[in-house]
């Protein structure tokens, strides 16, 4: 199957590292990709609508039909023999001007010989790209972005300035590449942000913190998931947990400043954790970190084998680097 993906454009190479690691995570097969900064388009086998599901950083995920000029788009449509079935045709131009309505009056009425229009609830949702070339695919999957910007943090029952925002959760989640109804681990849990994202992708969370009021407080935040978040209280580096009993780890650990450490530098606190996450993770099991600096990569390399690395520029000083490390 051909699939396009309408990527976030919140940075320039996040949302699609989120969008391949969906896929990885559920055993899709990537055969082929192309990609702008906007759009993935991707040859895929398996069950890429389960992937869909994963993504936080993109829009309308679909299952593409033709490309080409207008003429072609418009001898595809007239072509399909919709039976009677509802649609809707929407139109959207990627950094080009031109007008949506002019593709989607001609494509509705050639569509419309056999089907009729649904503007609110069509069984085919038709999408159309308008870019060097014209794409027409059927929507798979919408992101429900506003949920992800509901749960922003200071809406939580339990919050601080500390916590990523949920969709840039969501996409660590990913990164980290669990399979289905797998376990991440957050051992740096805070106030469960991490952990909220991966119940809602329906995946098993273990977190730690070393903090208490840190450990009680996620709890309360996640009372309500469906599956709630087994929690302790430990140190990152000495892990309660028995080698390989985790499929991956989604962590956003304590970058030296505002987050404590109770006093321990910085680099002794990432040098144990890192060498903690190689002895826990099972072979080719995947860490995905977010670290204040670059030069953590090298360090991490140490412990984990370097896969990727995204700099998210949040203010004047902080950097935040969501990289992923894998056991070899
Ligand atoms: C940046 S915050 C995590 C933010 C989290 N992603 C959230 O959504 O709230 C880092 C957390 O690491 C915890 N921490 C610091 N040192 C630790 C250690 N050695 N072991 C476990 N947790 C530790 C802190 O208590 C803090 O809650």
């Amino acid at each position: 199957m051909r699939v396009f993906i309408e990527l976030s454009g919140e940075h320039p190479t996040l949302p699609r590292a989120e969008a391949l690691a969906a896929m990885a995570s559920e055993r899709v097969e990537v055969r082929g990709a192309t990609f702008g900064p906007h759009l993935l388009r991707l040859d895929v086998v398996g069950p890429v609508q389960r992937a869909a599901h994963r993504l936080g950083l993109a829009h309308v995920v679909c299952e593409e039909l033709v490309s080409g000029d207008l003429d072609t788009i418009r001898a595809f449509a007239s072509s399909q023999e919709l039976g009677g079935r509802t649609f809707r045709v929407r139109a959207r131009g990627l950094d080009v001007d031109l007008d949506p309505q002019a593709v989607e009056g001609p494509l509705g009425a050639d569509l419309g010989k056999t089907g009729h229009v649904d503007l609110d609830a069509p069984q085919i949702d038709y999408r159309v790209l308008l870019g060097d070339e014209f794409v027409l695919g059927r929507v798979l999957h919408r992101v429900d972005r506003s949920r992800l910007e509901a749960t922003k943090v200071a809406n939580r029952p339990f919050s601080l300035p500390i916590s990523l925002h949920p969709k840039f959760a969501r996409a660590l989640v990913n990164l980290a590449r669990v399979p289905m109804a797998g376990t991440v681990l957050d051992p740096f849990c805070g106030t469960g942000g991490v952990l909220l994202e991966a119940a809602e992708l329906g995946l098993r969370g273990v977190g730690f913190d070393r903090e208490r009021g840190m450990v009680r407080g996620t709890r309360t935040s996640l009372r309500s998931s469906a599956d709630a978040p087994d929690l302790a209280i430990a140190d990152a580096g000495q892990l309660p947990l028995r080698p390989g009993s985790v499929h991956g780890i989604a962590t956003d650990p304590p970058y030296g400043r505002a987050a404590s450490t109770r006093g321990e530098a910085i680099d002794r606190l990432y040098a144990r954790a890192f060498q903690a996450f190689a002895e826990l993770l099972p072979r080719g099991g995947h860490l995905a970190i977010v670290l204040p600096s670059e030069k953590w990569i090298e360090r991490g390399s140490k412990s984990l084998e370097f896969v990727e690395a995204h700099a998210l520029r949040v203010h004047r000083s902080l950097v935040r680097h969501f990289c992923v490390f894998v056991r070899p």
